[in-house]
């Protein structure tokens, strides 16, 4: 499948140690993105629609919010990531979520949903108006969109005193950038409702402080993942050194400083679509 990611190509890639990665990043990020969801109306018996499903979290969130008299349909682009979503809600005895294939700008179908969700997908496409314009089209008239996407700001600001943590986000961002991908894109949520014809969002930030040994196995495995879209040029890779001991020096120097080191905010954007 041709890939229409903004540019050189989908920043964290599909592998399996990346599906791995995403399902603990699901597991420190759920809480706040069931806080949207549950904000949104998401409840028992509701048939949502989750855009960029990777390796299912979301999907199987939706699905324990819905209850098994709901359901779930996922959409992603990538067959190897469908194939592990699929078998991670067998292994969760989920029977109400199935998943599609094909690229998000092109969703469509008969029956309308009560939900159209997604998170951290709209930093990705290039075109997000299309995408939450197409999703919207697919949700009943009363029915909740909701997206949760990202701002680095303050990632980037509390690690920027840190030598080598504040080397590694940068290295991670040089990859989101090289990629086309937008860092910004939870700010950009109330333009992008807008630009789809939608009432102007409920808008709602969390950031999540602390959590050293978390947010250093975390950044380390996220720079594993997009280590494929680094300039091998790059003299932050000299800067971050062997990939197999930062997680621990990371830790040590967040310590050793007693920093407060603030992860990836979560900027969450939800309205009713209007009759
Ligand atoms: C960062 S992952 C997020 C996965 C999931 N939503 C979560 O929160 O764990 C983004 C996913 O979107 C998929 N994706 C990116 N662009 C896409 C597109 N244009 N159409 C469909 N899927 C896309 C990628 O393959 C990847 O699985």
């Amino acid at each position: 499948m041709a890939d229409k990611s903004p540019a050189g190509g989908y920043t964290l890639g599909n592998t399996d140690a990346e599906h791995e990665r995403l399902a603990r990043q699901a597991a420190i990020f759920n809480p706040i993105t069931e806080r949207l969801f549950r904000a949104a109306g998401i409840g028992p018996g509701q048939r949502v629609l989750d855009l960029g499903s990777g390796a299912g979290d979301v999907a199987m969130l939706v699905a324990n919010l819905v209850g098994p008299s709901g359901e779930v349909v996922g959409f992603e682009r990538h067959e190897g990531s469908i194939q592990r979503a699929r078998e991670r809600c067998a292994q969760a005895g989920l029977r109400n979520v199935t998943f599609r294939q094909g690229d998000v700008a092109e969703v469509a179908g008969e029956r309308l949903f009560d939900a159209a969700v997604g998170r951290w997908i709209l930093m990705f496409v290039p075109d997000p108006i299309a995408v939450v314009r197409a999703a919207s089209a697919m949700v009943r008239p009363g029915g909740a969109v909701a997206f949760h996407e990202v701002s680095w700001e303050s990632f980037l600001s509390r690690t920027a005193s840190l030598p080598l943590t504040g080397a590694a986000v940068r290295l991670m961002r040089a990859a989101f950038v090289a990629t086309g991908a937008n860092i910004e894109m939870g700010y950009a949520l109330r333009g992008v409702f807008e630009g789809a014809g939608l009432p102007l969002p409920v808008l709602h930030m969390e950031t999540l402080l602390g959590a050293e040994a978390e947010f250093s196995r975390w950044l380390t495995d996220t720079v594993k993942s997009v280590l494929p879209h680094i300039d091998p040029a790059n003299p932050l890779l000299e800067a971050v050194g062997d990939l197999a001991t930062l997680a621990a020096r990371t830790l040590d120097e967040m310590q050793r400083d007693n920093a407060v080191i603030a992860w990836i905010s979560m900027i969450g954007a939800w309205c009713a679509r209007q009759a």
